[in-house]
């Protein structure tokens, strides 16, 4: 067996893999900015203006679910380039927040399991760190 592998490096959005073939990965792991993490704030508004918007305005849920259409894209280009019983790994933590006086908790794990579902992938035993 030979267990050489080619490595390369695509400096590109992972919304859009347009130089990676369809079902040409085995396994993907990535650690994507978290949402409603502050310090992830920037980099999703760049992505997409209106969550700069709904977090000033005072409608954190409506940012958090934006800030998860942007993670939907890479899901779904994930799906596009991963083979058949090919892995998604996804390192997330969840998110709590203090927005208007309102402390609660975002759950960016288990909004991401319900997108891989969705896709029509399966669910394998998580690791959940609880700090
Ligand atoms: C939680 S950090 C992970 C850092 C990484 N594990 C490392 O050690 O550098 C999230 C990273 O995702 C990057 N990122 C944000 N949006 C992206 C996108 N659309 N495509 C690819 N990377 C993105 C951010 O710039 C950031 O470097």
């Amino acid at each position: 067996m030979n267990y050489l592998t080619n490595h390369t490096i695509h400096f590109d959005s992972a919304k859009s893999f347009s130089d990676v073939q369809d079902g040409s990965v085995a396994l993907i792991v990535t650690s994507p900015p978290y949402p409603m993490i502050e310090m992830w704030d920037e980099s999703f508004g760049k992505q997409n203006s209106d969550i700069r918007a709904e977090l000033d305005n005072g409608e954190p849920l409506a940012a958090f679910e934006l800030m998860h259409g942007i993670l939907d894209e890479v899901w779904k280009e994930c799906t596009r380039v991963l083979c058949e019983g090919g892995i998604a790994c996804i390192n997330i933590g969840d998110a709590t927040r203090t927005i208007d006086n309102n402390f609660r908790l975002y759950s960016n794990h288990s909004r991401i399991i319900s997108s891989f579902l969705k896709l029509g992938f399966s669910n394998l035993p998580n690791i959940i760190w609880r700090k």
